[in-house]
């Protein structure tokens, strides 16, 4: 659908405006626009013969962490070539208008925050930020020969990025404020995601089961679909600045 010409129920637009608490989950739907490849897109190049689901896993760093910690640098790299784009504004700008908006997003490439987001709350962590496998410690640069991964200047662990790898744990606090927002809002935003991950795909669920309008914006019908109050299909780069112009003007 193209979202300048996108009609939107008008018994959505006023519970928008009356709105107070919205939470919305975003994907990697979200930042294809931009130029980034979404997870269940087939990767391209030389890394055409690797899944990344089994790039991101503890077991793949162990076995090979030079494969892996190259994929990240190349993702890291190519994020720094591109741009948010305009659903990426349409979300911080949805943060300007509902009193108590709290986006998460399971995203990795801080596309959210370059818009001007406030206060995203990042499931599965930042490609930009890099801390040391064994000790922990955050760095803030490092020395990439092309050959060794990068080790830790004060235990010479390994480096690896902050990011959430398949088997491993979210970060707690995010989770919990995650959580939260989808247990007390008005309104919860699925966006560009597949839902097929968890914790991240049941947010949507607890917070409709509990009375919240369950509003998805997605390219293809998601496992999410049918439990929708609202199931948009399209672009979130068009469907949202279109959803943002008819409920505020
Ligand atoms: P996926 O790649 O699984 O799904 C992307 C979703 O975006 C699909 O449902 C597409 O239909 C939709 N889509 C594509 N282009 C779109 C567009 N322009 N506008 C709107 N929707 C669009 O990505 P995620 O759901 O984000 O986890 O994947 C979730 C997690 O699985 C990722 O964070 C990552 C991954 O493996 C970890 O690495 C731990």
């Amino acid at each position: 659908m193209n979202g300048a010409t996108m009609a939107f129920p008008s018994e959505l637009i006023s519970y928008l405006r009356k709105a107070q608490r919205a939470a919305a989950l975003t994907g990697a739907g979200v930042s294809q626009e931009s130029g980034l490849r979404t997870f269940r897109d087939a990767q391209v190049g030389l890394w055409a013969q690797y899944r990344p689901e089994d790039l991101a896993t503890p077991e793949a760093f162990a076995r090979d962490p030079k494969l892996v910690w190259d994929w990240y640098a190349m993702r890291r790299e190519k994020v720094k070539t591109v741009e948010p784009n305009p659903g990426h504004y349409a979300l911080a700008e949805m943060a300007r208008r509902i009193p108590d908006f709290t986006l998460i997003t399971q995203n990795v490439d801080g596309l959210h925050r370059r818009a001007g987001s406030p206060q995203v709350i990042e499931l599965h962590g930042n490609l930009a930020q890099v801390r040391c496998s064994v000790c922990g410690q955050f760095v803030e640069r490092w020395d990439d020969n092309g050959v060794d991964v990068p080790r830790c200047a004060a235990c010479g662990g390994l480096l690896r990025p902050h990011v959430v790898w398949f088997g491993e744990a979210l970060p707690r606090a995010a989770l919990e404020a995650a959580v939260e927002a989808a247990r007390t809002c008005d309104v919860f935003f699925s966006i560009g995601t597949s839902g097929l991950v968890q914790p991240a795909a049941s947010l949507a669920v607890a917070a409709h089961n509990r009375g919240a309008l369950l509003v998805e914006i997605n390219a293809e019908p998601t496992p999410l679909t049918e439990r929708c109050d609202y199931s948009f299909r399209g672009r979130s780069g068009e469907v949202l600045p279109a959803l943002v112009r008819a409920v505020w003007g």
